[in-house]
């Protein structure tokens, strides 16, 4: 993915205000991850770090799952960073997630909702496995490559310019969790669609979330109502029987275990 590190970290800071009031997906994403996460874990994590936590919402949630847990909340946006709740058990940090401000080898879960599919995976999951303790836990979300077809395809019929991001998919992605040397790791993926009464609706919706597109060849400049028209002709196979502008995300879920027996060494990855 060619996106421009400074350009996502402002867009998600500019966005910061709003977050929470539009970021639907995202707080479906984040009850679904929390859920799983109560079945799976089954001894309750010292130290938990929410990477990528946005405006910490997240937090009072693990905090009711794990009552004795200290959180520690990171996101490279210090206008989130400045929303995350505040409680002697939670230390907030602006810290980006492709150098982690935490010691190695200190966190038993490391938990992020929806942030990786905007960094270097590779660089990150590296990060991860730094900053878990042996044997500790991954847990996160991310978009999969299906994620905003029906916006895609409707861009193709007007130009051949990058209009939506581009994600990984779940095998691949699971597949560098192993080649990283993880353990227990399973990736699966959901549909979640979203409706909108119009395309525009829908554009100003991922602006307002910072989910807009920041591919580095991305056409710059706005979208002028010409091309709105085409767009919203485009759209029309795609239309729900009510009427409405459907964008699925395909939601994938990512969860691994660094082992009990690794002490951290680096690892070389091609
Ligand atoms: C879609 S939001 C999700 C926020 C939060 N996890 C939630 O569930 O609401 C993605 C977050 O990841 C953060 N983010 C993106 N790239 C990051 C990076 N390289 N390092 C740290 N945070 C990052 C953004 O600032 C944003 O707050």
């Amino acid at each position: 993915m060619s996106l421009q590190h400074h350009l996502i970290q402002a867009s998600f800071d500019k966005a910061a205000k709003q977050y929470e009031q539009h970021a639907v997906l995202q707080k479906e994403s984040l009850s679904r991850l929390l859920e799983r996460l109560g079945d799976d874990l089954k001894t309750a994590p010292k130290q938990i770090l929410d990477l990528g936590c946005g405006t910490g919402w997240a937090v009072p949630e693990l905090l009711k799952l794990y009552p004795q847990s200290h959180v520690i909340a990171a996101d490279f946006a210090q206008s989130m960073i400045d929303q995350v709740p505040q409680h002697p058990q939670v230390s907030a940090r602006v810290s980006d997630a492709h150098a982690i401000d935490v010691h190695a080898q200190s966190c038993d879960l490391v938990f992020s909702n929806l942030m990786i599919q905007w960094c270097d995976e590779s660089t990150v999951l590296q990060e991860i496995k730094r900053a878990l303790k042996p044997g500790g836990h991954l847990h996160l979300t991310t978009m999969g490559e299906h994620t905003l077809h029906e916006l895609k395809l409707a861009w193709q019929a007007i130009d051949d310019q990058p209009h939506v991001n581009e994600f990984v998919p779940a095998a691949k992605m699971a597949d560098l969790t192993m080649q990283l040397g993880f353990a227990d790791v399973i990736a699966d993926s959901e549909f979640i669609t979203m409706t909108y009464a119009n395309v525009i609706d829908m554009m100003r919706d991922l602006k307002n979330i910072g989910a807009h597109n920041v591919d580095n060849n991305r056409p710059k400049g706005l979208t002028s109502p010409k091309v709105i028209k085409q767009l919203t002709k485009n759209f029309e196979e795609f239309r729900t029987a009510d009427g409405l502008y459907p964008a699925t995300y395909e939601l994938v879920y990512l969860r691994a275990r660094k082992t009990a027996e690794d002490k951290g060494l680096p690892l070389k990855i091609k």
